[in-house]
């Protein structure tokens, strides 16, 4: 699917736990549709009702999940979700705005759990047949701030929250790697800044491709 094939525009957001994803990606929808262009807001895991199921599996089973069992289930969501709801938003000329996609699985599965990264990619890419983002935003923190912000929420941490500092530490480097290797897809962003510099930042980067 390439970029210049399709009306809509499709933005994804990266970046370890407690980055500030969420919350750049409601600013962003905001400001997408204050532009008038219809948004589809959706997420990794978890954007389709299949996905929730797998979404449930993945980050809350109790007993032991394989990596490549992980790796198979978050490919299985992205498949579900790239087919039934990303690509025809796109088709529409929707501007889609995702929380995650395969850049995680390099990250978490490849780099965090150790398996191959190239291996990883392409299982998204045969899940998805080959579908890629016109933009990815990295938000980039260090692991030992990120925590700090996830234990101030409170809430309990999941299956991947719960992984040891040295797993963090592996996540971020991949994702910093893969931004580097793909300048033109990828806006790297310092998330310790403030968020509406932040997303000044994101916009004015999006404008050129809407
Ligand atoms: P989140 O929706 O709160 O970001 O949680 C999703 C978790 O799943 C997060 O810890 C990152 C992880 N993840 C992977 O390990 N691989 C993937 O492909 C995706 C999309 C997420």
């Amino acid at each position: 699917m390439a970029a210049a094939a399709r009306p809509g525009v499709w933005i994804t957001f990266e970046g370890g736990d407690g980055a500030g994803k969420t919350t750049q990606a409601t600013l962003l929808e905001e400001w997408v549709r204050a532009q008038g262009r219809e948004t589809l807001r959706t997420r990794e895991p978890g954007g389709t009702e299949v996905g929730v199921l797998v979404r449930d599996i993945v980050l809350y089973h109790r007993g032991e999940v394989a990596p490549r069992a992980e790796a198979l289930l978050y490919a299985a969501d992205r498949a579900q979700h790239v087919a039934t709801l990303v690509r025809p938003a796109l088709a529409r000329g929707e501007v889609v705005i995702q929380d995650r996609y395969l850049d995680s699985s390099v990250a978490y599965q490849g780099a965090g759990r150790v398996l191959d990264a190239g291996e990883i990619r392409d299982l998204s890419l045969w899940a998805t047949e080959g579908a890629l983002p016109d933009l990815t935003v990295l938000l980039d923190l260090d692991p030992a701030a990120a925590r700090e912000r996830l234990d101030a929420d409170d809430k309990p941490f999941d299956r991947l929250e719960a992984e040891e500092a040295d797993f963090h530490a592996r996540v971020r480097e991949s994702f910093l790697g893969l931004a580097a290797a793909e300048p033109e897809r990828f806006l790297v962003l310092d998330a310790a800044r403030p968020a509406a510099d932040l997303a000044a930042a994101v916009q004015a980067r999006l404008a050129a491709l809407l």
